[in-house]
């Protein structure tokens, strides 16, 4: 089959990783008799400095008329100056919403030849297979009111977290299909002991949940999570939760497995229901632009590799293809590959292009 598929590299090893995670995706083709035709558009710090915006209406453009998006990194010290009107994550902000990507999911898999990197013991984490599912177009991120303002008495900002039921049923409906297709168990995550929003979700959730027989829901209070997180990360098979909620706990999850370099995400406009279903969406590497070592052959290019690789499932229906690149990775680490960030004794230091082609040419001789 032919495939568009829309390029955004970003800042820093943004282009690094996007390259490779290209290179397997042309073996995929190769291999498995597809094509993939690129487009690239601009956003983040970049874009900035071309157009003065992080995220130009060619770039939507760009990425409404393909099938779906793989994006680097954004960011950098260069446009952090805290007074300046715009910063690349604004870009990363305003994709989310224009595509309408409600529901990021974030896998964390412990890779058994990183038990050693992780912070924690080896036994807490060995287990470690959880979802995130964390709701991205709603919430803290995006409610109104949202604005500064001066008073007699000092200056004054607001928040808000606004959720409506139809979003909060959808984000749901994606936790309680992606459980389904795991070890059915879903963890809501709210703060139902302070916030009305969140009794809104408990409550919406105990009503969908009747539809999914098969599943069993628990609800856990955000903080309690945190800390269930570290002590226990087995118990969870998926989580799902509000925007802000789920930036958090993702960074915590996200170090069970080690290391950031490895984690991809997905960002999707619809409900992914059974194994041939596909939704439109933009993948990631869960990890920033990393500006001190761009350009120099030293990112990993894992999370970026993986993320196509759920690509493959979610948007494209290729999950035999998707499958071939999970254990061309997994191949390549056991047999002692290794980029900088994950280097151990005994090991094989390789580049981010070497890392790429080892993977890719595994795909191309059946893994
Ligand atoms: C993430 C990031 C973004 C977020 C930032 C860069 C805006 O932290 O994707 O988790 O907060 O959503
Ligand atoms: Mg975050």
């Amino acid at each position: 089959m032919n495939f568009n598929i829309a390029i955004l590299p970003g800042d820093g090893v943004g282009p690094d990783v996007t390259n490779e995670a290209r290179r397997v995706l042309d073996e995929v083709g190769s291999s498995f008799g597809h094509s993939f035709a690129y487009k690239s558009g601009f956003i983040g710090g970049i874009s900035i400095d071309k157009f003065g915006s992080a995220l130009p209406q060619a770039t939507i453009d760009i990425c409404r008329r393909c099938d779906a998006v793989l994006l680097g990194a954004v960011g950098g010290p260069r446009w952090d100056d805290p007074s300046a009107t715009t910063r690349p994550e604004d870009g990363l902000l305003a994709i989310r919403k224009e595509l309408g990507l409600f529901a990021n999911l974030r896998p964390v898999k412990m890779f058994k030849v990183l038990e050693d990197a992780t912070s924690l013991k080896p036994e807490v984490v060995r287990k470690v297979d959880l979802m995130v599912v964390r709701e991205l177009t709603g919430g803290l991120y995006f409610g109104r009111p949202k604005k500064r303002w001066s008073t007699s008495r000092g200056r004054r900002a607001v928040d808000s977290m606004v959720y409506t039921e139809e979003e909060i049923e959808r984000i749901l409906r994606v936790g309680f299909e992606l459980a389904l297709s795991r070890r059915r168990r879903l963890t809501s995550v709210d703060k139902a002991n302070v916030l009305e929003s969140s009794r809104l979700w408990r409550q919406i959730a105990v009503e969908v949940a009747s539809g999914y027989p098969q599943v069993t829901l628990d609800h856990m209070l955000v903080d309690a999570c945190a800390m269930r997180l570290i002590r226990d990360p087995a118990y969870f098979d998926v989580i799902v939760t509000e925007n802000m909620f789920g930036d958090i706990l993702t960074d915590e999850a996200s170090m069970l497995a080690g290391s950031m370099g490895m984690l991809p995400s997905a960002s999707l406009a619809g409900i992914p229901a059974g194994k041939s279903s596909r939704a439109f969406g933009l993948y990631e590497p869960i990890h920033g632009s990393a500006p001190d070592i761009a350009g120099q052959d030293l990112a990993n290019p894992i999370a970026a590799i993986l993320s196509a690789a759920m690509m493959l499932h979610y948007s494209l229906g290729l999950s035999k293809e998707a499958d071939a690149v999970e254990q061309a990775v997994l191949k390549v680490l056991d047999e002692g590959y290794r980029t900088k960030d994950i280097m151990t004794e005994g090991m094989k230091q390789t580049g981010t292009q070497e890392m790429g082609k080892t993977i890719a040419h595994k795909i191309k001789q059946g893994i």
